[in-house]
């Protein structure tokens, strides 16, 4: 396992263990919520010092027992963080860190938390060598166990740019105080890392209580078009397993797995796998293929995984007829780059962005709906979201075909999906006006403390209630 700019090998994932069990997963598209926060959030103090730590986040490298908290400097510095697991300025444990500079220049830090005990909260500050210059108290949930059956929750929306409503998504994540944050893509819209800079800095809201885990969107690649960003300055931002690019990682029972399309979602020769260092990987669809497929079928023999979540920017369903061309067939697109190994493979949730909107799919296998009630049991067949509204939520039309459940595109509202209703929090029924809908995801694994049927459910929640 390395830091930016250190090489080697990052660890992968350890088997062992009992298998499944219980799964809460809230996945998180943009809403107003001004909450009470909990009160381990209610962290004290901040920034202090003439060149504090800024844009802290934390990011998890496939092993529980660690954390890396990266952030950002004004101006050189050295690193340090200090944790333990009592909150109040007591910390038996510290660690130096690596202090590197990004392609254009930003002072850049990162410290590994380690020796962690899995599920156990711990809080951190974190700083120069003597701390005159610092930042905390803060507070994070280390990792469950690879394997375990305890509940975990998660948010997720891309698109996200620099922008207000980024700092409001932002705001409404922390205040649901999510595991891990998955940004899908199209994140900072520029060439010029004051706008990176910036963005992590609206991120920390929740970046440092929450494992941050993005996807790479089109907008991550190079392009004549100038709100695009090199790869090797998001690389150089983020520090995440494998090459940063294309990634796989176990969090609790879940195999979570993003893969980079490139620039073009109908372009089969750009990309990456999941191979190599650091912003490395093979190019194009042929060897994306393959490494996702070999990783998903060696998820489906691994005792410690029951639910294999695919995230990543280009759709393969879109429930509006926007029709961006789709990484699954379509009328009209035929080319299959990937549709063929989620349904081989039993992935069970695709979480989407790309177009600016909401929406859900029931579970659907070539365009076909494999079930639409409330309960996701075993369908062989994944749900797709479309969750491009971490920072400009648009309109949209929504589509008639019989596999749109949820779509929230505000210009056609539709809502074909029902049930749950016993599951749904009384916040969870509040969406905006401008189209932000939380949604929360209860599974129940292969036999666990719940369910001792072998039956593997997943019930969606939806607010049916039209906007
Ligand atoms: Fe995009």
């Amino acid at each position: 396992m390395g830091i930016r700019p250190q090489s080697g090998a990052r660890s992968r994932r350890t088997a062992a263990l009992l298998s499944s069990g219980l799964l809460l997963a809230s996945v998180l598209a943009s809403f107003v919520l001004i909450g009470n926060f909990p009160s381990e959030l209610a962290e004290a103090a901040g920034p202090t010092g003439p060149n504090p730590p800024l844009g802290i986040h934390l990011s998890y490298l496939d092993d529980p027992t660690t954390a890396v908290v990266t952030w950002q400097t004004a101006s050189p510095a050295t690193s340090r963080a200090d944790w333990g697991t009592s909150s109040g300025g007591s910390y038996p444990f510290s660690s130096s860190g690596v202090d590197y500079a990004s392609p254009m220049g930003t002072f850049l830090h990162a410290v590994t938390l380690s020796n962690l005990i899995p599920s156990s909260r711990y809080y951190y500050r974190v700083g120069d060598a003597s701390m005159n210059s610092s930042y905390g108290e803060a507070s994070f949930r280390a990792a469950p166990p690879k394997g375990s059956t305890e509940t975990f929750s998660f948010a997720a929306a891309g698109d996200w740019g620099n922008s207000q409503a980024t700092a409001d998504t932002s705001n409404a994540i922390k205040a649901v105080d999510p595991n891990l944050v998955l940004p899908l893509g199209d994140l900072y819209y520029s060439p010029n890392e004051t706008i990176v800079k910036q963005i992590f800095q609206k991120w920390q809201a929740f970046g440092q209580s929450s494992f941050v885990e993005p996807a790479l969107g089109n907008h991550e690649h190079p392009s004549t078009q100038m709100w695009h960003t090199a790869e090797d300055i998001h690389c150089a931002f983020v520090n995440l397993p494998g090459n940063e690019r294309t990634y796989a990682f176990t969090f609790g029972n879940t195999l979570f797995l993003s893969i980079d399309w490139g620039l073009w979602s109908n372009n089969t020769s750009d990309g990456v796998d999941g191979t190599g260092t650091s912003c490395g990987g093979v190019s194009g669809t042929a060897a994306i293929r393959s490494w996702v497929d070999a990783r998903l079928a060696a998820a489906n023999l691994d005792p410690n995984i029951t639910w294999k979540v695919v995230f990543q920017h280009f759709q393969c369903y879109d429930m509006t007829t926007v029709n961006y061309f789709p990484m699954c067939p379509s009328a009209g697109h035929p080319l299959d780059q990937m549709e063929d190994i989620l349904t081989n493979r039993g992935v069970d949730l695709v979480l989407q962005a790309h177009e600016h909107t909401y929406s859900r799919s029931h579970p659907v296998k070539f365009h076909n709906v494999v079930q639409n009630g409330s309960a996701y049991d075993t369908p062989g067949a994944p749900v797709y979201f479309v969750l491009g509204t971490g920072g400009d939520p648009r309109t949209a039309t929504c589509r008639n075909d019989s596999w749109v459940a949820v779509c929230r595109a505000p210009t056609k509202t539709r809502v074909r999906y029902a049930g749950g209703s016993d599951l749904l929090r009384p916040r969870d029924r509040r969406g905006s006006a401008d189209g932000h809908v939380p949604e929360r995801f209860v599974g129940r694994g292969l036999p666990g403390p719940d369910e001792d049927d072998g039956v593997r459910t997943l019930h969606g929640l939806a607010d049916d209630d039209p906007i």
